[in-house]
């Protein structure tokens, strides 16, 4: 889908019970946590209101057009919106941050240290996902790419969540990610409270496997893996909101375009202690183009 850069996105935090990874402690100055059903920031209550920015790296890789990342935040700020989602990659081609699995182009990877900075510069906090599900700017379908060239077998992209290289190739990247120190403010990327959260992906799905425990399994593994490099920040999966076989009443009442099909199972994708919160993306004038505006209210 072209539009993903529309996405409205909606932070509701999950109903869990404590535990030792999720990130539920108000204590460390500047970075969002959770209490509960409550996002904290500073020892108060904290509500994300923000936007999706998706392109804020690829602007800000050329010195010229990074005046467009602070006209963006500036105006953002004047309206009261608090968080920008952005993209934590961009795997192969034009402008790649990850040119080659492990290998990463320097000058774009400053301009997401920019973007970072900026955010920071003028209170705006960030939430940035390490790679797409579809094959807009890389994807699983380049990481399976890349693992084919080196003599793995692939039927096909949804191989990313169960093949071993590929696998550790998106491993490799959390990991690089969360270590890289910006270049602007020094901070490593862990250690910075202007980052609200991760996204495992934007809009995973696996429709190789119907059931939804292929995606689940590998949100746990990721999950868990992202929670030991980086026990400060938020972790969501990024999901679009689709119920599976864990929520079957509502499976069939409110999915009815993906039911089945796209290999979700929103609640249990989420029953992580390593998540710790949820967001939906939500599509109505995509999924129904034949229904009318009462219709899609409705849904
Ligand atoms: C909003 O962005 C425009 C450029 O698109 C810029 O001229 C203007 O100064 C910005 N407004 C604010 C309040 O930052
Ligand atoms: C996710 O990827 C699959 C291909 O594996 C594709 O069919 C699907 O449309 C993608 N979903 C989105 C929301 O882009
Ligand atoms: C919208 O569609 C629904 C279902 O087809 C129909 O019942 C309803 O009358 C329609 N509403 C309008 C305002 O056209």
């Amino acid at each position: 889908m072209k539009c993903l850069c529309l996405v409205a996105f909606l932070a509701i935090v999950i109903t869990q019970s404590y535990n030792d990874l999720g990130v539920e402690a108000a204590s460390r100055d500047g970075f969002v946590s959770r209490k509960g059903v409550q996002f904290i920031l500073d020892g108060k209550p904290f509500y994300a209101n923000g936007f999706n920015a998706y392109w804020l790296t690829y602007e800000a890789t050329d010195p010229a057009t990074r005046f467009k990342i602070t006209y963006a935040f500036q105006n953002a700020t004047s309206r009261g919106l608090t968080v920008a989602r952005t993209w934590g990659f961009r795997d192969g081609g034009y402008r790649a941050l990850q040119t080659a699995p492990g290998r990463y182009d320097e000058l774009t990877f400053q301009g997401l240290d920019f973007a970072i900075a900026e955010a920071k510069r003028l209170g705006i906090k960030m939430i940035i996902t390490f790679v797409n599900n579809y094959s807009d700017f890389g994807g699983r379908k380049q990481y399976v790419e890349w693992a084919k060239s080196q003599g793995q077998v692939a039927n096909s992209e949804d191989d990313f969540y169960t093949n071993p290289l590929v696998k550790q190739f998106f491993k490799n990247h959390v990991k690089t990610m969360v270590d890289r120190v910006n270049t602007f403010t020094k901070i490593a990327y862990k250690d910075e409270p202007t980052i609200m959260a991760w996204e495992l992906m934007n809009e995973p799905q696996c429709k190789a496997d119907p059931s939804g425990k292929t995606l689940t399994a590998w949100i746990g593994e990721m999950a868990t893996y992202v929670k030991s490099l980086d026990s400060k920040h938020l972790l969501s999966t990024g999901l679009e909101g689709f119920y599976g076989d864990s929520s079957p009443q509502r499976k069939a009442s409110l999915n009815p375009v993906a039911a089945n099909v796209l290999g979700t199972d929103f609640i249990a994708n989420h029953f992580f202690d390593a998540i710790d919160f949820a967001s939906i993306h939500s599509y109505p004038d995509l999924w129904f183009p034949n229904l009318n505006e009462t219709s899609r209210l409705e849904f």
